[in-house]
Order: C-alpha cells, then sequence, then structure tokens
C-alpha cells in the first residue's frame, strides 16, 4: 500500500509518500513487527530562517506559511515519488491533528481533508509524537524493513514542545511514565541560546558552542569554573522519579550571565557546554532509570533534540555499560526534526491494527493530543 502523509504542526511543511509490501504486521504476537518499505519521497519546507528573525515560532506566520507551501509541496513530493494518478496511486492519506500549534495544525487538516475528498481515499490522524517513535526506524537507506523489535521499550522523547518518558509495552500500547513540568528540553535550548544572543533554534547553536569550548577544556585540562544543579536527577519520589523541570536551569544559566561584565566568546562557550550536560545528564538518568525498573529490552531516543550528538553519544555509551542487554535506537540526523515519514510509518501501523479512518466532519486540531 501506498501512504501519503502531511506535517505541519510546528515550523516544518513537509509531505512524505512511503511504499509499503507485504503488510506483515502481526498484532497478536506484537514483539515482531515484519515489513519492507520504501520512501517514495520526503519533502520537508523549513520556515526556520522566517521565524529566527521573531526569536522562536509565531503560529500565525507559521499558518500562513504552511498555507502558501502546501500546494507546491505536494505537488514536489507527488513528482519525486512518480506518481501521476494519486487517486488510483494512493491508498491512504495521513496527517498530524496534534500536539503542536493548532493554527498550523489545522492547515494540514484542512488541505489533507480536500484530498481525502477530492481523491477519494480514506484520512487518517496521527499523533505527532507517535511520528516521532516510529522515526528510530528511519535510517540513511530508502528502502528498509522492520523485524523483531523488542518490547518492552522506553523511549526518551524531546523535542521544542515535549520531553517525556514513555513505556512502549506493545505495538501502539503507551503509557507516558513521566513528562516535564515546565519547559520542554528543546525550549530551554532555545531559551538559553536567546538569552545568549545565538539565534533560533537554539540547540544546534549551543551544541556546536559547546563542543568548541569541549575540545579545548580537554587540551588544556583547566578546572571547571560553572557548575549548575542538575534539576530532579536524585527525585526518587512516586510523583517525581521520572519528571523533568528545566524552567529552574534557564533562570540559573540568566543569574550565571549577570555574573559578568562582559559575556566574552569564551564565557559563552563554558556556559554553553554546561548547560547542555546538565540537561544530558538528567535526560539519561531518569532514562535508564526507567529502563531498569521495566525491563525495557529496546531504548529509543526521538524527536528534534535528539540531533544532539553528545546526548546521542553519551545514553549509548552509558546504557553499553548498564549490565542489561538492551537495544538503542536513535532516528538518522535527517529523520529527527519534523518530517512527514516518521507520520507515515505510524501511519501505517495504525492503519493496520484498524482501519478506521476519520470523520472528515469531526476531525479537528489538538494542540494538546496525549499519545495513547
Ligand atoms: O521535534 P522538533 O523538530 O519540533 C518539535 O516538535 O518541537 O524539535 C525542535 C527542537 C528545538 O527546540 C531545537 O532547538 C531542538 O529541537 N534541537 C536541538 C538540536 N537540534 C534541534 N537541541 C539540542 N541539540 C541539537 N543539536
Ligand atoms: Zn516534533
Amino acid at each position: 500500500m501506498r501512504i501519503l502523509a502531511i506535517e505541519t504542526s510546528c515550523d516544518e511543511t513537509a509531505i512524505a509518500i512511503l511504499e509499503f509490501k507485504n503488510s506483515g504486521v502481526n498484532s497478536r504476537i506484537n514483539s515482531r513487527i515484519n515489513s519492507r518499505i520504501k520512501i517514495l519521497s520526503n519533502v520537508v519546507s523549513s520556515q526556520v530562517k522566517l521565524h529566527a528573525k521573531w526569536g522562536g515560532v509565531v503560529p500565525m506566520l507559521a499558518k500562513r506559511e504552511h498555507q502558501k507551501n502546501l500546494p507546491a509541496v505536494l505537488k514536489r513530493a507527488l513528482v519525486r515519488a512518480k506518481i501521476k494518478n494519486p487517486e488510483k496511486e494512493i491508498d491512504l492519506i495521513a496527517v498530524v491533528n496534534g500536539p503542536g500549534l493548532e493554527p498550523a495544525l489545522w492547515t494540514g487538516i484542512n488541505f489533507a481533508k480536500a484530498l481525502s475528498t477530492t481523491w477519494d481515499i480514506p484520512l487518517l490522524p496521527v499523533n505527532h509524537l507517535e511520528g516521532h517513535l516510529f522515526s528510530v526506524f528511519l535510517q540513511k537507506n530508502r528502502e528498509f524493513s522492520i523485524s523483531n523489535f523488542q518490547f518492552p521499550a522506553v523511549a526518551l522523547l524531546v523535542s521544542g514542545g515535549h520531553t517525556e518518558i514513555v513505556l512502549m509495552k506493545g505495538l501502539l500500547k503507551y503509557k507516558i511514565l513521566g513528562q516535564t513540568r515546565d519547559d520542554a528540553a528543546g525550549e530551554a535550548f532555545d531559551k538559553v541560546a536567546k538569552m545568549l544572543g545565538l539565534g533560533y533554534p537554539g540547540g544546534p547553536a549551543i551544541a556546536k558552542l559547546a563542543s568548541q569550548w569541549n575540545s579545548k577544556f580537554l587540551i588544556s585540562n583547566s578546572p571547571k569554573k560553572i557548575e549548575f544543579p542538575r534539576p530532579m536527577i536524585n527525585d526518587n519520589s512516586p510523583a517525581g522519579e521520572y519528571d523533568f523541570s528545566f524552567s529552574g536551569l534557564k533562570t540559573a544559566v540568566l543569574y550565571k550571565t549577570k555574573e559578568f561584565s562582559k559575556l566574552t566568546p569564551k564565557i559563552k562557550e563554558e556556559i554553553c557546554c554546561e548547560f547542555q550536560q546538565t540537561v544530558i545528564d538528567v535526560l539519561i538518568s531518569k532514562t535508564i532509570h526507567a529502563a531498569k525498573k521495566h525491563g525495557a529490552k529496546t531504548v529509543i531516543l526521538a524527536g528534534g533534540v535528539s540531533a544532539n550528538k553528545e546526548l546521542r553519544k553519551q545514553l549509548k555509551y552509558k546504557l553499553q555499560a548498564t549490565s542489561y542487554k538492551l537495544n538503542f535506537l536513535v532516528p538518522a540526523k535527517k529523520f529527527t526534526g519534523d518530517n512527514a515519514t516518521m507520520i507515515a510509518l505510524a501511519a501505517y501501523f495504525r492503519w493496520n491494527k484498524k482501519k478506521r479512518p476519520a470523520n472528515l466532519q469531526t476531525l479537528k486540531a489538538d494542540g494538546n493530543l496525549k499519545i495513547t
């Protein structure tokens, strides 16, 4: 079957078309997932440069850009996939209905409804975060298969809007173990970057300065001057053991910047390095704790922040160091940010479980949609 997926939850207008061969999903034995998958097209039109001028995503601007971009992105996706008659060649349309910015989500939903009606193809809503979870199967190859995924899995979902630890008991069976009580990890990266005048998005800019400091630090071996407390890292109470809080850290960074009469490039590098390491330490500690406590066979790292090289490296290293035999899955860099390929993948498994298309009259955007 072929799925066309649409993603407009934030500042990327994305459409992808995927082809799935032998629908070998066995929902009874849910530890096995078997399929041949081909990415026919994966188009992402980013609005990052536009929002950078405002220091963050402006919802109404995002909506306007999605409306403007969607027809061209669709055309490109169809041409790249060599699809001439979508009404005959596409079997299912998938669209993100949340979580995200509601004005932005609505553009994708309205566009998808129009295509579904015009082409007479069923429409399926997909949770954006479920898409990120499935993104871990996306590596560099356009053609791939998914087999022998080991449940239970523990997923660390880290993006601009979310920071969650999710237990995956089986295929499409989720339980949120914990989440951030205030800022998401990506949001903290973005806000700290703004404080330091590094622009938007903050993650890549902070990671770059942190790595510059790291290499200097390794050579000079000088003692650490800046240190931040690791929020909630020792909270083992039932209410907080898998929860996060990054807003205090953001304030700690702000106070630190005020201690200096001038923020030299060197000081900025050191702040970035320590801030990044603080976030990484907390994320890793809680994830490993969750994996151990729930007997996870697989650990997943996904969402925009999973692009962070240090986080990927250190989590992998710490997991290898545990006495548990764990599989570690993380998406290829290209698929860490928002894209529609991951949405098509999630849609495929949802559709195979329950072939129930959306009611076009009642389908709506839900900015706070939870993963269930
Ligand atoms: O998943 P995503 O693309 O969009 C949302 O669903 O929110 O995540 C975007 C977030 C932004 O906050 C961005 O700063 C962060 O991911 N990010 C990073 C890195 N690359 C992107 N954070 C840390 N290190 C990175 N290399
Ligand atoms: Zn995302």
